[in-house]
């Protein structure tokens, strides 16, 4: 039998560098998706060698694993958040969301070597289909609430990939401050009209060059979009030093070259016989 995995990426709205000191963040689970396929019958290993790592560490049994992810690797769409996940469902179906979720961060740790905390894993197992969460890291309390109709997304590549591991964002220091400030950012968030909010966007982007996880061509780009008529605001998404900038847009025709983000809900797992 095939066990079939399908998970969605994320966008995180606003609360950026907050989850590992216990801030808030407001992301929700969109396409693009990554679909992990296993086979429930042992064989042999087989499948690329990270993949296998992961695998074995999340307990999974000799078999062959095959991964096709439509997610840009290295660009803040949580592609890795989005693996791990897959393979911990994978090797054991019935596990709690929230387990899922640190059994996910556990490997990632362990054999991709980057520290995250919890707010790609948390966004996409807890997604809701047009809602976003509001996840609180004190106590990982979540609320869903409905994605205003006048919050368009728009996600626009800056170029500059990496690997987070690659990065400090394992060392990242002297946080408590930035978050401080984020957190009330995401307080006025959760009920801002779109104009309201683009603003919020326009000053993470600062904290986030204020914190040394930004660079100047990513800063070029959102400058430039920020500039851009129709957009009412823009940031740098995900754990920073490049990747995908996030623009809140007034209409459907601004930046007419990128789609808009659509929402999904949490992952979907299928059993072919
Ligand atoms: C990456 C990490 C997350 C979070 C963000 C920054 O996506 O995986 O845990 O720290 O960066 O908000």
């Amino acid at each position: 039998m095939l066990r079939k995995v399908k998970v969605p990426s994320r966008v995180n709205i606003i609360g950026e560098h907050t989850d590992y000191v216990g801030g808030l963040a407001m992301p929700f689970a969109c396409s693009p998706y990554l679909e992990i396929t296993v086979d429930t019958n042992p064989s042999e290993y087989s499948g690329d060698a990270t993949v296998i790592d992961l695998w074995k560490c999340a307990g999974g049994w000799p078999t062959k694993i095959h991964v096709e992810s439509e997610i840009p690797i290295g660009k803040g769409m949580s592609s890795s958040a989005a693996l791990c996940l897959g393979i911990v469902l994978a090797v054991n179906e019935s596990i709690e969301p929230m387990d899922a979720c640190i059994e996910a961060q556990r490997i990632e740790h362990e054999i991709l070597g980057t520290n995250c905390g919890l707010l790609d894993q948390i966004a996409i197992m807890f997604a809701r289909k047009n809602c976003f969460s509001l996840i609180n890291f004190t106590n990982l309390e979540i609320s869903q609430f409905d994605i205003p109709h006048d919050w368009k997304f728009k996600l626009v590549d800056s170029g500059v990939h990496r690997a987070l591991s690659q990065t400090s964002y394992n060392t990242q220091k002297n946080t408590n401050e930035h978050a401080k400030q984020e957190n009330a950012r995401v307080e006025l968030a959760i009920d801002a009209g779109s104009v309201e909010l683009g603003k919020l966007l326009n000053e993470t982007h600062q904290s986030l060059i204020d914190l040394g996880v930004s660079n100047s061509i990513v800063n070029k780009s959102v400058e430039e979009l920020q500039k851009t008529d129709g957009v009412l605001g823009a940031r740098m998404m995900g754990g920073g030093f490049g990747g995908m900038i996030l623009v809140l847009v007034s209409r459907e025709d601004v930046l007419p070259s990128e789609p808009l983000v659509i929402s999904s809900g949490p992952p979907v797992l299928e059993e072919i016989i």
